[in-house]
């Protein structure tokens, strides 16, 4: 009697060493070489034969990557909580489980929603320019004026867990807290619940925490923008299609609003050249979730969703596929 093939288990970028020691127990284990995403050739080529594929962000799993893998293929565990990167009909229709990494994040990503807002009110990187390129300057009491956040208006588009862990931090920064509303809230949040129109007219800063969907594509769009309060902030750390970076630059060029903070972009990692070129926005590379002890985290969740199904318990942290397209 031959013994079944160890299980191949793709990761497709390098994760934390140590992370990745229990997969080593469970099969054979494929770990990207690049330090980089593969290209869709490389995605398609690595994931042949798998029964599990560690994916990050950056990879788009479609229904042609899930039948490059074949019919041995039983989870993709998304090392991020955003999931926009999976097609999850083609799951549904493949009966290929999908993971995520909830619940590890989040305060990672509200500190980092601060530190950007701060940035962005205070005028940290500008300050920060103005001195490396050499410039002339000294205190004044009008130099380099930026906004204060006491008493001001933050209006929360995404109310979930890192919403909510944005809206403490505000809070305890002395701003009052508004949110979007669609949707009753089961355990109802601290704050006003607003419409859309509402929030934009009258949140100081309007910042983003939910995820790309079709309803939230260029959810900020020239119209949202327009519709802001003068003066105001947009912060973006969720996803960036859900901004129309076009209209952004725009937006900020003739100031409609008079700053932004991005994490994210529209077609990340490019940067709309003309958002580069304005001293009134901040651009950080997706650090939204970077400490050393959320990433690891997040990679070790992601390792324990493989190690769950492929020992045949359920995903620890599974991802809900669309109902009727099974
Ligand atoms: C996520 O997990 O979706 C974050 O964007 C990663 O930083």
């Amino acid at each position: 009697m031959t013994s079944p093939a160890a299980p191949r288990i793709v990761v497709t970028r390098g994760l934390p060493a140590a992370t990745l020691r229990p997969l080593r127990d469970l099969g054979e284990v494929w770990i990207s070489p690049h330090d980089r995403p593969l290209t869709s050739p490389e995605l398609h080529e690595a994931v042949r034969g798998a029964s599990a594929i560690v994916t990050m962000l950056t990879d788009r799993i479609d229904g042609d990557v899930l039948d490059a893998a074949g019919p041995s293929l039983r989870i993709v565990a998304n090392t991020a909580v955003g999931y926009d990167n999976l097609d999850l009909t083609a799951f549904a229709h493949r009966g290929v489980l999908a993971t995520n990494t909830p619940g590890v994040l989040i305060d990672a990503t509200a500190d980092l929603t601060m530190a950007l807002l701060l940035t962005v009110t205070r005028r940290v990187a500008e300050g920060d320019r103005l001195i490396r390129s050499g410039t002339a300057w000294s205190w004044d009491i009008s130099f380099m004026l930026g906004a204060g956040l006491q008493g001001k208006r933050i209006g929360i588009v995404g109310m979930g867990r890192i919403g909510r862990a944005v809206a403490t931090r505000a809070a305890a920064f002395g701003m009052e807290v508004a949110y979007l509303a669609r949707r009753p809230h089961t355990d109802p949040p601290d704050g006003a619940p607003l419409t859309l129109p509402e929030l934009l007219a009258t949140s100081d800063i309007v910042s983003l925490h939910c995820p790309l969907t079709a309803e939230t594509h260029h959810l900020i769009d020239a119209d949202a923008l327009a519709a802001m309060k003068p003066g105001s902030f947009l912060v973006n750390t969720a996803r960036g299609p859900i901004v129309d970076e076009t209209a952004l630059a725009r937006a900020l060029a003739d100031g409609t609003i008079a700053g932004a903070a991005l994490d994210v972009y529209e077609h990340e990692p490019e940067v709309h050249p003309d958002l580069r070129e304005l001293d009134n926005v901040v651009l950080a590379p997706h650090l939204g979730s970077a400490t050393v002890e959320t990433r690891t985290r997040m990679a070790e969740l992601a390792v324990e969703n493989v190690r769950a199904v492929l020992t045949g318990a359920g995903p620890v942290t599974p991802i809900d596929l669309p109902v009727g397209s099974g």
